[in-house]
């Protein structure tokens, strides 16, 4: 089975796990920097309690300090993708390197010609960018003064960054996406919103109000983005895999359908242009008073996406009672277990079929084309001599893009392309460790920064590429 003609394989990464060199060449911190090597970055940062995170005396490794030294080798590193036969790649754009408090009236032309030399190398290799504007990362000043996205005028800094980015690389980019995981927000506040509590707060009401400036900061995006170039696509982007009932159960598959909502309520007002109804009571329900004005509702129904793109690593489960449910982690959150699943070969549950239903879902909700643009096995590989034999990982990719492919050819799911997540070795986000590694293409560090750096193909990227060479017969 087969994509059809101009299917975009590709790959993904994003800043801050990548290109290290933090302070170089005028960039200042983000709030990522902050984030150490340990167990507890997914956690909300109180600050009025003790916490590990923004503790100036902590002497802890930082990853993204320095992360794989991208903003050195990305000719090497495009060249091998160049090899890989890839015409596609997902990368995201640092907004402190760009605006390095957030607030300069002029941006940092070194920031600038950073990425104008990535986008000079794909299209030496004719490969497709597609560019996240903010994965993860606001400049720290923004968290400092602003509580970050809490705030509203993060809206009109974020718009004037993005717009001078579109204007900069009018023409060279077609595919924006100008948030990473939106309703990741709702899941690790300081990572998705750069956002800080104090313990009397009510959380809810700050995270939500934040989702709703980012909505709004995306809709001013498509609006000034159009207006520099009509033929720009956007996308929304959500984490996403279909929430399971637990059992038949009419309150285990009530309780199902009320998560699911929850998770694609930013996405639903990014096709809709409107808040869903449910929000009323949600909201009342929950002591959530949003501020959204009148002409919010009107920016936000004028500029809605082009297209849905998401991630996609495993599916989740819930019931209406979980007590004495076994629960395992899936991406950003705790999930119940399902006892369906085999025994997975990373720390989520493996659900490829899962992707095909996720695909259907998203298809039939929002008749937009997809994007799959973050898939991938985050494990430890075994380096043997020279070679990496990370056939779990080939296992993996192999399941979920058959899945793909039937939800293309069988289906009749709109998608636009495949992007593998963590193409390159990188350090991941809630561990920080590079040792959770997601790469057709290995990078020799190790979690606290030691090593050559050496790139090295694994056996997954002669497999992979065999699967773009055949539009994806060969997998
Ligand atoms: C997604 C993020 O949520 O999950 C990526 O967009 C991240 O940035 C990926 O790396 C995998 O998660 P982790 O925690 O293994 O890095």
């Amino acid at each position: 089975m087969q994509a059809q003609t101009g299917f975009l394989w590709g790959g993904a990464i994003s800043a801050a796990q990548t290109e290290g060199n933090y302070l170089a060449d005028g960039r200042k911190m983000s709030n990522f920097d902050y984030l150490p090597l340990n167990d507890q970055r997914l956690k909300p940062v109180y600050l009025d309690q003790q916490h590990t995170i923004l503790n100036p005396e902590n002497k802890e490794i930082y990853p993204s300090r320095t992360a794989i030294d991208f903003y050195h080798t990305f000719k090497e590193d495009i060249k091998l993708l160049s090899e890989l036969g890839i015409n596609s790649f997902r990368f995201s754009i640092s907004w402190s390197r760009i605006f390095p408090t957030g607030e300069e009236n002029g941006p940092n032309q070194k920031g600038l010609n950073f990425y104008d030399q990535i986008l000079g190398e794909l299209e030496k290799y004719q490969i497709e960018p597609i560019v996240t504007i903010s994965h993860f990362d606001l400049p720290f000043h923004l968290v400092e003064k602003y509580n970050g996205w809490q705030n509203r005028k993060v809206v009109d800094l974020y718009v004037h960054y993005a717009k001078t980015i579109m204007t900069y690389f009018k023409g060279r980019i077609k595919y924006w996406i100008p948030f990473n995981e939106m309703n990741m927000v709702l899941h690790i506040p300081f990572i998705g919103g750069g956002i800080t509590f104090n313990s009397k707060e009510n959380p809810l009401q700050i995270q939500y109000q934040a989702g709703h400036h980012q909505l709004l900061a995306n809709a001013l995006t498509i609006k000034v983005g159009k207006e520099i170039n009509p033929d720009t696509q956007f996308g929304a982007m959500l984490a996403a895999g279909k929430t399971y009932a637990y059992t038949c159960d009419p309150e285990d598959v009530f309780a199902a359908l009320k998560s699911e909502r929850e998770n694609l309520l930013f996405s639903d007002v990014q096709v809709f242009g409107e808040y869903p109804k449910f929000t009323a009571n949600f909201f009342e329900e929950n002591h959530i008073q949003l501020n959204v004005t009148e002409q919010d509702k009107h920016i936000l129904k004028e500029n809605t996406v082009d297209f849905v793109s998401f991630s996609y690593y495993s599916s989740a489960c819930t019931s209406a009672n979980q007590d004495g449910l076994e629960k395992v982690a899936t991406n950003g959150f705790m999930t119940v277990k399902n006892p369906y699943l085999p025994e997975s070969t990373s720390v989520w549950q493996n659900d490829p079929l899962g992707l095909r239903i996720t695909l259907n879902q998203l298809y039939d909700r929002y008749r937009k084309p997809l994007f799959i643009v973050e898939n991938g096995l985050g494990t430890q590989d075994v380096l043997q001599g020279q070679k990496i034999d990370d056939e779990y990982r080939i296992e993996y990719l192999k399941g979920h893009i058959q899945n793909l492919l039937l939800a293309l050819n069988e289906d009749g799911v709109d998608l636009i392309g495949y992007m593998m997540w963590g193409i390159i070795d990188l350090t991941s986000v809630s561990e920080g460790r590079i040792s959770k590694r997601y790469g057709v293409i290995y990078v020799d560090l190790d979690d606290e920064g030691n090593g050559t750096g050496n790139r090295l193909k694994k056996a997954s990227y002669d497999w992979y590429q065999e699967v773009v060479k055949t539009n994806g017969a060969a997998a």
